[in-house]
């Protein structure tokens, strides 16, 4: 197993494998690797000749100093994990100057609305962040294939849309939720949960359940509602948002039509950490 850190030494080792005409699978991550991410590698194993597993703390897309600075990290035991699923794939961490080169900002996107809602309507900025760094490492890898979980579904239609808007080379391999025996979906912070909430958090994929239950019966309006009183309810979780929307536009819906496909979306806070979720309704 490889671990670099500069773009050179990275190249050096793309270079003869692209040279082979070989295919190249990137997996981006922020490490606090965790089975969620495993699987994502896993499929990437299974459709490429090489895989590239990126490491790095994205600082541009994170709104809040204090998210940052406690996301956990620890590259000894995500180097231990990749080793258990096999011991060719090439970890890339870079520092934030040899990424950025030098220029540690976001730049501005576009992605027709979907990076003002939900996520990016709580997050000021996250999706311009996000958007920089996959662009930046697209660019450092030139993938074949790149791997993102449904749990960040918003992200990922995102993602897809700078691959369509730049007319970049490449597919975005969606790759399913993996959650925990209780429901809870897979996440680096979930580590920062004490024992019993991140017990209590199974709450989160249950709701997602049973609205999902009422979907197809009772109209969009009614199952917010009732999304929301169970979460008063609760006083485990605080809702920041819950949304049921189109899965292409991303846009709330009000009115459910029979041939489009929706998905509802969950954000909640539990002792100050920010869990997401989300499911296909239909
Ligand atoms: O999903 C994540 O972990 C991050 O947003 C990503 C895609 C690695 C970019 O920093």
């Amino acid at each position: 197993m490889k671990v670099l850190e500069s773009k050179k030494e990275l190249n050096e080792v793309l270079k003869e494998w692209k040279s082979k005409n070989c295919s190249i699978g990137l997996v981006p991550t922020m490490g606090a690797l965790h089975q969620g991410h495993l699987s994502l590698v896993k499929r990437a194993l299974a459709d490429n000749d090489l895989v590239v597993v990126t490491i790095f703390i994205n600082p541009t897309q994170f709104d809040n100093t204090e998210d940052l600075d406690k996301y956990p990290s620890n590259l000894k035991k995500d180097v231990a994990l990749l080793l258990s699923v096999s011991k060719e794939v090439v970890i890339f961490t870079p520092s934030q100057t040899e990424i950025y080169d030098g220029n540690v900002t976001s730049k501005a996107f576009n992605f027709n609305g979907l990076e003002k809602v939900m996520e990016g309507e709580f997050r000021t900025g996250h999706f311009d962040g996000v958007a920089t760094i996959v662009e930046l490492l697209f660019k450092a890898v030139e993938p074949t294939r790149a791997y993102f979980g449904e749990k960040d579904f918003q992200q990922l239609q995102i993602i897809q849309k700078l691959v369509e808007q730049s007319h970049l080379d490449l597919e975005i391999v969606p790759c399913p939720i993996e959650r925990e025996p209780n429901g809870l979906a897979r996440s680096s912070r979930n580590e920062r949960l004490s024992q019993s909430t991140r017990k209590a958090a199974g709450f989160i994929h249950e709701t997602l359940l049973s609205a999902k239950t009422k979907f197809g019966m009772e109209n969009a309006k009614n199952i917010n509602e009732w999304v929301f009183q169970q979460f008063h309810k609760n006083p485990v979780f605080e809702l920041e948002y819950f949304e049921i929307t189109d899965v292409d536009t991303l846009t709330p819906t009000t009115k459910i039509q029979k041939d489009r496909k929706y998905r509802a979306f969950v954000a909640v806070y539990a002792e100050g950490i920010r869990l997401i979720d989300n499911i296909a309704l239909n």
